[in-house]
């Protein structure tokens, strides 16, 4: 039996292999304290949750459109509008089942066998695989400590070949919770410019800064920069709605028209009443974004006064998202033998940090209670201590 080419290049999910086993050792009565997490730890909110038992209740059970229902399209229009600053007209916004989706949606549009992505590097572990699916080449751009795990404008521009037809900016980044500045995205821009590259820019963390740092939307800064960039995001992360499988992207007309098509042949619309339930999140009261935004602020300046106490553990401080990255290079192992021990012998489930093409780091998610926080941190020293 012969699989396809692209099957046999995909590299299963690290993240879920650390994850599988941390809940095998639970569920044998391990007392295992998680970093793993992906997700905010905390349910949707109530009204969120109304509203789409509401339409299940009244039947709003069947197809939709394709690309959303016309009236959370719109809602999404208004967002970017009053958060980012950007006009987008509904039809230019295609509703997936999560930012993921419309990430591979982008990715499917734009590239072409042979074409390549530039990606920086700590990256999240899903754009790579999703250029090879496509047929593209990932090209890594390896960001540095120094420069808080951003790539530069000169980075950009090294890594640059005729070949080159996207490259992917997450701020707030996954796994290293770095924020570009206006004043970065703008120099970014200014090189993808020059030769007409798209621009993913995945804001899926965009609710989720911290330190007074500010997110901006890179389509907001210029008409060249709106014309190149393919804006993604959802509601998995600022509504704590990952398991509904409801994002979205928004494009100029011509793209989203594509994604529309490729859309519609392949996953048809996102579920019906997740979609009544993103409206409701977008319409609805915002208190409980920022709730959560300030609970994770204290769990985040916790972990980095605490990880900064251990010796031989640096870290950059991240400005947003809900991860650390914290580089272990200096114990001498690499950073799947790390967690492996880590877990085994002391109970802490952490991702490696070769699953985001840095073999140095681990990744710890603080979408967890701080009393897990604090034990798993204890547990984390006397580990390093061991070492
Ligand atoms: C950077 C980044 N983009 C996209 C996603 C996917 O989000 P969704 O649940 O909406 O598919 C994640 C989830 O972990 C992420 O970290």
């Amino acid at each position: 039996m012969e699989l396809a080419h692209r099957a046999t290049i995909l590299t299963p999910s690290l993240t879920l292999a650390i994850d599988s086993k941390a809940k095998a050792m639970k569920a044998e009565g391990i007392d295992v304290c998680s970093f793993g997490a992906g997700e905010p730890d905390c349910d949707t909110p109530e009204h969120i949750k109304a509203a789409a038992m509401a339409s299940l209740d009244g039947g709003f059970t069947k197809y939709t459109p394709s690309s959303g229902i016309p009236e959370l399209r719109q809602a999404i229009a208004d967002k970017f509008k009053a958060d980012n600053g950007i006009d987008y007209k509904p039809s230019q916004i295609i509703v997936s089942n999560g930012a993921k989706h419309s990430c591979y949606n982008a990715v499917l549009a734009v590239c072409e066998p042979g074409d390549e992505v530039i990606i920086p590097a700590p990256y999240w572990l899903s754009y790579p695989e999703m250029v090879r699916l496509a047929g593209g080449e990932p090209v890594i751009v390896q960001t540095t400590e120094e420069n808080d795990w951003k790539m530069t404008p000169e980075d950009f521009e090294s890594a640059m070949t005729p070949r080159t037809k996207m490259v992917i900016i997450n701020s707030p980044g996954n796994p290293t919770g770095s924020v570009y500045s206006k004043k970065e995205l703008e120099a970014l821009v200014e090189i993808a410019a020059t030769e007409d590259i798209f621009i993913l820019s995945d804001e899926i963390y965009e609710k989720l800064t911290y330190d007074g740092a500010k997110h901006v939307s890179v389509a907001s800064l210029s008409k060249t920069a709106y014309d190149l960039t393919i804006t993604v995001n959802g509601f998995s992360k600022a509504y704590a709605m990952t398991g509904w499988r409801l994002g979205y992207l928004a494009a100029p007309e011509p793209i989203a028209k594509a994604i529309d098509a490729i859309q519609s042949h392949s996953t048809s619309n996102p579920c019906s009443f997740a979609q009544q339930g993103g409206l409701a999140a977008l319409k609805g009261d915002q208190t409980a974004v920022e709730e959560m935004r300030q609970e994770f602020d204290l769990r985040r300046q916790y972990m980095i006064q605490r990880l900064g106490t251990i010796e031989r553990v640096s870290v950059v401080e991240p400005k947003g998202a809900f991860y650390v990255l914290a580089n272990i290079s200096k114990f001498g192992l690499n950073s799947t033998d790390f967690a492996e021990q880590l877990l085994a012998k002391h109970h802490v489930a952490v991702v490696p940090g070769v699953a985001f093409g840095d073999d140095r780091t681990i990744r710890l998610s603080y979408a967890t209670g701080l009393d897990i926080i604090k034990k798993g941190l204890d547990r984390l020293e006397e580990f390093c201590k061991s070492l």
